[in-house]
């Protein structure tokens, strides 16, 4: 499957750095929460597979995908490394939003869309993905940028939060600038970042392909700088 090859280069500091940041994590635990009890979870770009453990938490199946090679040969490892009952419960494929992997043939209970539409063609076309693939009650979570992310601050913000919890060190430094310097391409170079939402102009375009019942809808993520939206079909 064709790739842009940022994803590729930024695979690396992804994996080492954003699982440390409390921003994601927040986040995380509140995808995660929305899915509470769900059956099939699909990670729709699922990078390097950073909501798989925390999904297997609450869902008894996760399936997800990225177009990405060396984003998705982190998830699967990262699956491999899971004890085996827990891994024999992850699928990684190949694909994207636009139009999902035919292994995902059945209506699906849930679906995960954590940053990704900002990077998408068209975003019309991975919503009607989205809900032509939900089972009606099956909820769709979706985060992103509100605007063109100042990464700068997130990471100063990061900081404060290890200072003040005592786990900042050198480690932080060195991962914080190796992923400041991979991210500056997506940033910076056109093309990468195409799309911006506040959420409810998002819930809006959601209610354009049937998606209407809205669970959550905030801008607070990535310390103010990221939409959080949950609805339902
Ligand atoms: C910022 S990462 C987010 C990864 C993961 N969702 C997370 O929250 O950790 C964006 C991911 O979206 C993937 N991506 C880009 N375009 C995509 C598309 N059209 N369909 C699905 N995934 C896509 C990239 O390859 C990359 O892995």
């Amino acid at each position: 499957m064709s790739q842009d090859p940022v994803w590729s280069a930024f695979a690396a500091s992804y994996d080492e750095l954003v699982p440390r940041l409390g921003c994601f994590r927040r986040m995380v635990d509140k995808a995660v929460a929305h899915v509470a009890g769900r059956a099939t979870v699909v990670d729709a770009g699922c990078g390097t597979g950073l909501l798989f453990e925390p999904l297997l938490g609450v869902a008894e199946r996760v399936v997800g995908f990225d177009p990405d090679a060396t984003m998705r040969d982190r998830a699967a490892a990262r699956r491999d490394r899971l004890p085996a009952a827990a891994a024999g419960r992850v699928s990684v494929l190949d694909g994207r939003a636009e139009r999902f992997p035919d292994a995902i043939a059945e209506p699906v209970d849930a679906i995960l869309l954590l940053n990704v539409l900002f990077n998408v063609a068209d975003p019309d076309v991975v919503l009607a993905e989205c809900a032509r693939h939900l089972r009606p009650g099956g909820r769709l979570i979706l985060t992103g940028p509100r605007q063109p992310p100042d990464l700068a601050a997130v990471i100063e913000r990061s900081i404060v939060e290890w200072r003040a919890a005592g786990t900042y060190d050198d480690s932080h430094r060195a991962a914080i600038d190796q992923h400041l310097a991979a991210a500056r391409r997506i940033v910076v170079e056109p093309g990468h970042m195409r799309h911006f939402f506040e959420p409810g102009a998002l819930v809006e375009r959601l209610r354009g392909h049937g998606l209407e019942r809205v669970v959550a809808a905030d801008g607070e993520d990535y310390f103010g700088q990221n939409f959080h939206v949950c609805v339902e079909r």
